[in-house]
């Protein structure tokens, strides 16, 4: 994982909009978020994130096969961002590009990734999942911009050995497009291109209907993980730990309930970071893993939600 150095806390928000670290604190679970700088793009944090998965892999760039980004703050509309990534790491002429599924873009990528390990066309896979949504939200908005912080979680994802204990179980996504409206960057595509009006409109901002979405948040969370715990025969008992998309403290309260998981097998670092949107996921897994919590041999069960409506979930053992 990587995050840029500044830190924005609670406190500091309520200087720049109407609101209070308690209101923050109640109702999301939010105390401290990291935000780029002005000259820091998506390839930037990506890169160093991806610098620290390939030592911990030991691996070199240019073994890698393929590198996905999934993010929906990409450095620009094009080229793509693992374009960008693919010269600063200095990787070989392989399939580099970027998906656009909100903050279920790392499950997404996961997924895609498996399918070309097992098809053995690939080894070795980087995907990031990188957002700076600090960049696109409206900070004259309250009910958007206390939500989220800037940061990056990488990972590799290989070939296995027949005796290697970790592996990848299964992973489902899925999405529901009738509400694609609920979160939405209105303008600055083929939709509504940029002009003068679409900038003093802040429609290049962050819109979302926070209370529609968070019902279905939670509905989408459980079906995914019912979905890969029945066809893989497991019950959420056999489970270590459960790592969830970080939008909201109360969200991943109630999932754990609606999946009767015990409440210290939930991983939650959202007080530090908020929502990173597509980095949540493989952030909150580096931290788990290195404070000690996730062990070799665990199983880990993701599940994440996000604009589209994108939802899905990941079965591990680490
Ligand atoms: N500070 C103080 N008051 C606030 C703030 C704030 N920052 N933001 C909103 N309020 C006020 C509202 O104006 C409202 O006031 P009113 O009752 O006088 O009208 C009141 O607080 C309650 O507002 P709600 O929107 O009902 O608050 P809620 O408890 O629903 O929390 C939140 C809002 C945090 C956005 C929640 O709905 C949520 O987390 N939704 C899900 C978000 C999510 O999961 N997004 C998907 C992933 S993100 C991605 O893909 C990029």
């Amino acid at each position: 994982m990587h995050v840029p150095e500044k830190i924005l806390n609670n406190y500091d928000l309520e200087k720049i909009v109407d609101t209070s670290d308690e209101w923050i604190k109640i109702r999301t679970g939010m105390f401290e978020r990291h935000i780029a700088a002005d000259s820091e793009a998506a390839s930037d944090i990506a890169y160093q994130a991806a610098l620290k998965a390939l030592d911990s892999a030991g691996i070199r760039a240019k073994e890698l096969d393929m590198i996905i980004v999934a993010s929906v703050t990409n450095d620009h509309a094009f080229p793509a961002t693992a374009c960008i990534l693919q010269k600063l790491l200095g990787a070989r002429e392989i399939p580099a590009f970027d998906i656009s599924a909100g903050c279920s873009g790392w499950i997404y990528a996961a997924n895609i990734a498996k399918q070309y390990i097992e098809n053995g066309i690939c080894s070795h896979i980087l995907i990031i999942g990188v957002d700076l949504l600090s960049k696109i939200v409206n900070w004259s908005d309250r009910n958007t911009c206390v939500l989220f912080g800037d940061g990056a979680g990488a990972t590799i994802i290989s070939k296995a050995e027949p005796s290697d204990i970790s592996c990848f179980i299964d992973s489902h996504i899925s999405s529901d497009g009738s509400s694609y409206d609920l979160l939405i960057q209105p303008a600055g595509g083929s939709r509504q291109p940029a002009s003068e009006k679409t900038v003093k409109d802040n429609l290049h901002t962050i819109y979302m209907e926070g209370n529609k979405i968070f019902k279905l948040a939670i509905r989408s969370m459980n079906d995914a993980c019912h979905i890969v715990l029945k066809r893989n025969n497991m019950d959420i008992r056999s489970i270590d730990w459960l790592i969830t998309h970080q939008a909201n403290l109360r969200i991943i309260e109630a999932l754990g309930k609606k999946l009767r998981i015990a409440e210290e097998k939930v991983i939650v670092n959202i007080e530090k970071y908020a929502n990173t949107s597509a980095a949540t996921i493989p952030i909150a897994m580096d931290e788990a893993i290195h404070l000690g919590k996730i062990r070799h041999g665990d199983l880990v069960l993701m599940a994440t939600f996000g604009a589209g409506l994108t939802s899905g979930s990941l079965l591990i053992r680490y």
